[in-house]
This record gives structure tokens, sequence and C-alpha cells, in this order.
């Protein structure tokens, strides 16, 4: 596929930017070819500069859940548009939008509004450390967080393949106060918690997405909230991802388990930057102006990001949302499922409501240490080949992909026929 527009843009925006784009998984590196640059999107199509067409299962890294420029959004965004973009001061919306998050989020008794996931949990971890007097966090090998400092020890999403991350740039004082542990390893974990008076927080993605999908075994966070109870630790779960896409109660409502604090990010900014962090009003309330935990922002709530988060959650706790776009994904999914079993592929196809991913080289993946043998190569082979027949998936091995509500069944049929028919091809293919 030729792009020659692409590739001008691209060997430009490399003399101005590192890798010339500004988030690295973007870049395509391992990959091996020149990244996609996209003009527009609408529902579940993108155009690239190049006037190509994509049917697209990023979904911008799943926050467009309702794909994108839905129409009641967009009307909501120009209506704002006029009326002003950041202030700066409180506008009423924060308050409409935190009033349905905590109804559908329980746990979550007060929030406070950020712009990006990374502020979101970064806040969370100073709060749990603000409100415990304690310093160590405790978090999971494969689990992303945003790219804060202490966070980035064993991390997953784009940091997986840069060890140095780990190192480079981020004092050992605080690598010191970050411990990574084996997800799902319910012994190992039980043990180190026990073991430790200096843990503030626990903070988990209770379904991994930042590996490829991978939800927590249920007594596994049985376990978690627990331990963490006995010994007054603040069980953290990043929602940042699962929040409002696996269902309107996000993972912590799948599961049943009840948080102390909570992460969310992606939907709830309806497109626009806009995230937060809450969970149990004792602890909320150590912050500032009430308590001495400071967090602010510029543009934390802002009126766009608010507006058209509740817009979006408005569409989403319709009646059978979820239901449909969970039966969409799993009827998207079926038939690649039944060839791998059939063919007896070494493919691991997982799924938690509408985000999945496709294991090459292991049969099922319940923690990092699963990924040693992940076929990379086969990878690279796959998302090209549907590249080139437009079909646009989450261009990282480790990363989930994304149904949207906006997804046709005639795109899906499309997407489903070239996935298919390159599973029936392994292993020749390559
Ligand atoms: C689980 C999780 N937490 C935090 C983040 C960071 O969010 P952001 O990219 O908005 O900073 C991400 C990003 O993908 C994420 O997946």
């Amino acid at each position: 596929m030729q792009r020659p527009l692409t590739d001008i843009l691209y060997r430009e925006s490399c003399t101005l930017m590192p890798g010339g784009v500004s988030s690295p998984v973007r870049a395509f590196t391992k990959l091996d070819m020149v990244p996609l640059i996209v003009q527009e999107g609408k529902g579940d199509t993108i155009t690239d500069v190049d006037g190509h067409r994509y049917i697209d299962f990023c979904q911008s890294w799943g926050a467009m859940i309702l794909g994108h420029a839905p129409d009641p959004v967009l009307k909501k965004a120009q209506e704002q548009l006029q009326k002003g973009t950041s202030f700066g001061i409180a506008t009423p919306y924060e308050k409409e939008l935190a009033a349905k998050i905590t109804t559908h989020i329980p746990s979550i008794e007060k929030l406070r509004f950020v712009s990006s996931g990374t502020e979101a949990v970064m806040s969370a971890v100073r709060l749990a450390r603000g409100y415990t007097g304690k310093s160590l966090i405790v978090k999971f090998k494969g689990h992303f967080h945003g790219h804060s400092d202490s966070l980035l020890v064993q991390a997953g999403s784009g940091a997986t393949h840069l060890p140095q991350a780990t190192s480079k740039g981020i004092p050992e004082a605080l690598i010191a106060l970050t411990a990574a542990l084996p997800f799902n390893d319910m012994e190992t974990c039980r043990n180190f918690i026990r073991s430790r008076d200096d843990i503030a927080a626990v903070l988990l993605e209770p379904i991994a997405g930042n590996m490829g999908v991978v939800p927590a075994k249920r007594e596994f966070l049985e376990m978690l909230r627990d331990e963490t109870e006995r010994k007054k630790i603040v069980l953290i779960f990043d929602e940042v991802i699962t929040g409002f896409r696996v269902g309107l109660h996000g993972a912590q409502g799948h599961y049943g388990i009840v948080p102390d604090l909570t992460t969310l990010g992606k939907i709830i900014g309806g497109g626009f930057p806009g995230s937060a962090f809450g969970g149990r009003r004792e602890i909320m309330d150590e912050i500032a102006p009430l308590g001495h935990v400071y967090h602010g922002g510029t543009h934390s709530g802002s009126p766009l990001a608010m507006c058209c988060g509740l817009e979006t959650l408005r569409a989403i706790e319709r009646k059978g949302f979820f239901e449909a776009l969970n039966e969409k994904t799993e009827n998207f999914l079926k038939p690649m499922r039944e060839i791998a079993a059939r063919k007896k592929l070494p493919i691991a196809i997982q799924s938690a409501g509408s985000m999945f991913s496709f294991f090459f080289g292991v049969e099922k993946v319940m923690g990092r240490e699963d990924l040693a043998l992940l076929d990379e190569e086969r990878f690279k082979h796959f998302f090209k080949t549907m590249f080139a027949q437009g079909v646009y998936l989450s261009p990282s091995a480790y990363e989930a992909h994304f149904l949207s509500s906006a997804h046709t069944d005639e795109n899906l049929a499309k997407a489903q026929s070239a996935i298919c028919n390159y599973l029936r091809q392994i292993p020749d293919l390559l």
C-alpha cells in the first residue's frame, strides 16, 4: 500500500519530535513500518492522510466506546465550544458527571477530576501514601498505570519493550519504593503483603489490559481485598481502561469487589482529556483544601471533557447497551476461537466485555510470566496483513483491541473474514 503523504509527514515529524510521535507505541517501532497518520474518523472507521480507510479496533486505546465523532457528543461539544472551553473555575458539569459516576460505581463516594490517567493514578498513589503515612507501593508485573516515575517499574504497554524505563531517569530511591509482584500468583502476593508493614497501597488493573487482556482470578482479588483490609492498606483499582468499558459498574462491579480508591479515564472524557480518581469519603477528604494531600490542575474538570463525558455516559447507561456490545464482541471472536481450536493453533484469544487480544505462541495468559514465549514476529506479520486489508488493530502484541457500539455488522463481517482467513493459513504464512 502506497502512503506517500504519510511518508513525508512522518519524516518531517521525526526531525521535530522523538520518534515522530507524541506517545511511543504510535511510532510502530516494533512493527518495522511507517506509522499511521490519521486525518479523521467517524464511527468505526478512520481515514489516514493518504485517504486510506481502516476499520478501527484501537478506538483511541478504548476511549471511544461510541466510536469516532458520535453525533450526540459532537452536538454537546459544539454547544460548549461557543460558551468557552476552559475557565480554571468550577462549572456545573463537574457535579453532574461526578453524580453519575458515583451512582454507577458506588465505591466512589467522592472524586476529583484530572486530565489524564497518568495523573489520576499518580494522585491516587500520593493520596494513599498521605492517608496511611506509609511509602511502599505494590503493583503487578505487566500492568501499566501511566508514565509517572514510580509506576514505570516492570510496566506493560509501551514500556514493555523498555527495561531502561525502570531505571533511566527514575531515581533508585523511587524504584525501591515500588514492589512489582507476579499477577494472579496468590501465594507470592499473600506472603509479600503479610511480610511487610510499610505498604501504603496495592495497585492493580483488575482486568489487565496492557499486556493484552488478562483478567484477574476472582480468588486473587478476594485475597488482595482481605489482606489489604486486615493491614489497613489502600486497595486501588486502576480502571482507566475497564471503567465504563466492561460494564456500567466497571471491573469492580463485574467481580463484586469493593476497592478503597478507583482511577478512571478514557471513556469518562467523552473523547477529550478527562480522567478521575475517587473512592471512600474518609480517604478523599485528605485532599486539599480539606486535607493536606495536594492535587490541582489548570484543565482539571475541563468543561468540554465534562460535557462530552456526561453525554457519553448518558448513551452507555441506556438499557441493554453493554449486553449488546459484549455480545457483538463475542460473536466477532467466536469463529476465530473455533478455527484456533480446530487447527490446534498455539494462540490464546482472550477477552473481557468489548476488549480482546490475540496472544500468538501461547495457549493461556494469566500473568506476564506466560508471555515469555509470545511470538512477536507472528503478531507483526498479522498486524501488517490486517493493515494492508484496511483493518487497524492496536499496534502492539501487548495491547488490547476494542470494539465500539459504532462497529457496523458489515465492517465486523469484513474484519472477521480477514482475521479468520489469516488464522486458517497459519502456519504456512509468515
Ligand atoms: C490502566 C491504565 N492506567 C493508566 C493509564 C494512563 O492513562 P493516560 O494515557 O490517560 O495517561 C493507562 C493508559 O492507557 C492505562 O491503560
